[in-house]
């Protein structure tokens, strides 16, 4: 059997790992909204038409954030045809992914929605087709107490107490040739930065997300970041980045190594961070927010690899008809094999713990998600849905250095360790929670953790997602097929993992 030794000493650590580690997203795509967190009529939902399985489902994966309403929808919508009478509101054509808004569903519902689960919204407001007058009457009609046209418009429309909506981010992937109203790294500049004045006057307490680059393919990668930070450092608090691993036939070696790759990718925005604030000598630090990760591996979209997103204008869906409402879009359906890859992502995040403030899985339900509802029907967790949930049931506290020595294997990111961890330490429990990764498809692998000053701990607790069909998959009829083991705990400092395993193992004393 393989050895490898995971060595970590309580006066080395990382960062603190901020609750906002384990947002979600919801946007207006597909049955993310409609048949999704609202189906009036189903036989669950409650008087406002939001479903209660989703909620209860919500609440359990225990997301503090969700961003909405986009995404690239973001950039087609205008927030007034989502308000008041839903009669009078109305259908439009959403360009970003060829369907039919029938804007049944806006802010206010959403912000109702968010208040029932307990989480807090974060908006994105369109800097693509939209005006940046749209976005400070977007900030007055959310956040102003009342007196004014937009705030006692909201009034009127059902909700007296300002939702105070502290995160807002400044557009989407405005990089991009397939966002509606794309902009170069110097237009945007411009247009968030007026954007970012007004919404600010309206409510200074709030915190901005400036757009970065996400696609490491495009040409204008980092250098957009440098151009735009140049003129916003100062006026925003975050750098938004998205990620997405797609499993294209680079093996699963590869597949599984991808924790490497978004290592890099965030590494990256946080290098970019620290450049513009030596070059033009600011003072404040800003957090990464990642608001879009996932794996994705295009099941229904025209697309080979994620490089073909260079130059593309359309998202071409072989699961649906243009222009249907809430069509059956982007449903992924995800594997046992994808579910340990999103473990590793996790376990990234977790060792980024310094310069990442926010993540969000993106989706939530439905579309690309680890919740799938059934239209009129039941509800069902996706292999992801499991990783995630150990990430943020157990992954709190501190994340604390590790050193590893273990057997290396050969990969398109380089040779690394079989095993791959993310160590935490949870001060109010005084636990050590170990994440971890198995990398080898063929063999498993004894772990001995050697921890120093954290006083006697042994493992008391062995959870581990593998399995023998890694294209095993969760459905409404087998929902269980592919869900978290318990592993007798050895009570030593020492745990096997099985091969090919996601792992979380619970030290205490
Ligand atoms: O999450 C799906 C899409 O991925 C989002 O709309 C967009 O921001 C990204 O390209």
């Amino acid at each position: 059997m393989k050895k490898a030794v995971c060595f970590s000493d309580k006066h080395y650590t990382i960062g603190k790992i901020d609750e906002k580690m384990y947002s979600s997203f919801t946007e207006h795509l597909g049955r993310s909204i409609y048949s999704g967190i609202y189906e009036p009529g189903h036989p669950d939902a409650d008087e406002d038409g939001y479903r209660k399985d989703v909620m209860e489902l919500v609440k359990e994966l225990g997301v503090p954030v969700i961003r909405y309403p986009g995404g690239n929808f973001v950039s087609c919508y205008d927030w007034h045809d989502g308000i008041g009478p839903k009669e009078n509101r109305p259908k439009r054509m959403d360009y970003a992914w060829s369907s039919i808004e029938t804007n049944e569903f806006g802010i206010d519902e959403f912000c109702r929605w968010a208040k029932k689960v307990g989480v807090e919204p974060m908006i994105a407001v369109n800097l693509g087709t939209g005006s940046i007058k749209d976005a400070g009457d977007l900030v007055e009609y959310c956040n102003h107490p009342g007196g004014t046209y937009w705030s006692d418009l909201r009034a009127k429309n059902g909700s007296p107490e300002p939702y105070n909506i502290k995160y807002w981010c400044l557009g989407n992937e405005m990089e991009g040739s397939w966002q509606a109203g794309h902009l170069s790294a110097e237009d945007y500049t411009k247009k968030a930065l007026e954007a970012a004045k007004i919404m600010k006057w309206v409510d200074p307490s709030i915190k901005l997300v400036a757009c970065g680059s996400s696609y490491e393919m495009l040409p204008t990668y980092m250098e957009w970041d440098r151009t735009m930070l140049t003129e916003l450092y100062d006026q925003v608090d975050y750098l938004s980045t998205h990620n997405y691993t797609m499993n294209s036939g680079q093996g699963t070696t590869n597949f599984v190594a991808a924790y490497k790759q978004l290592d890099s990718h965030i590494k990256n925005s946080g290098r970019v961070i620290e450049y513009v604030k030596a070059k033009n000598h600011f003072e404040k630090d800003l957090k990464i927010c990642l608001d879009e990760w996932n794996v994705w591996n295009f099941q229904d979209i025209k697309l080979d690899s994620l490089d073909d997103l260079q130059g593309l204008t359309t998202f071409e869906m072989t699961s649906a008809e243009k222009w249907e409402i809430a069509p059956s879009i982007l449903q992924e359906k995800y594997s046992l094999l994808d579910a340990i890859v999103v473990g590793g992502l996790g376990i990234t995040l977790l060792n980024n713990a310094d310069i990442v403030e926010i993540a969000c899985l993106a989706q939530l339900i439905n579309v690309i998600a680890p919740i799938t509802t059934i239209r009129n029907g039941g509800i069902f967790k996706q292999a992801i849905y499991h990783p995630f949930h150990m990430l943020s049931k157990y992954g709190h506290g501190t994340t604390m250095k590790a050193i590893v020595n273990a057997p290396k294997y050969s990969c398109d990111f380089g040779e690394l360790n079989i095993v791959e961890p993310a160590v935490v330490y949870n001060e109010e429990a005084d636990e050590v929670r170990i994440f971890v990764l198995n990398c080898d498809q063929e063999e498993e692998v004894e772990l001995e953790i050697d921890l120093q000053g954290y006083g006697e701990k042994k493992v008391k607790k062995h959870l581990v997602l593998n399995g023998e069909d890694y294209e095993a998959r969760n459905t409404i009829e087998d929902p269980d097929r592919v869900t978290m083991k318990e592993l007798e705990a050895s009570g030593t400092n020492r745990v096997i993992l099985p091969k090919l395993s996601w792992n979380v193992v619970i030290l205490g004393s």
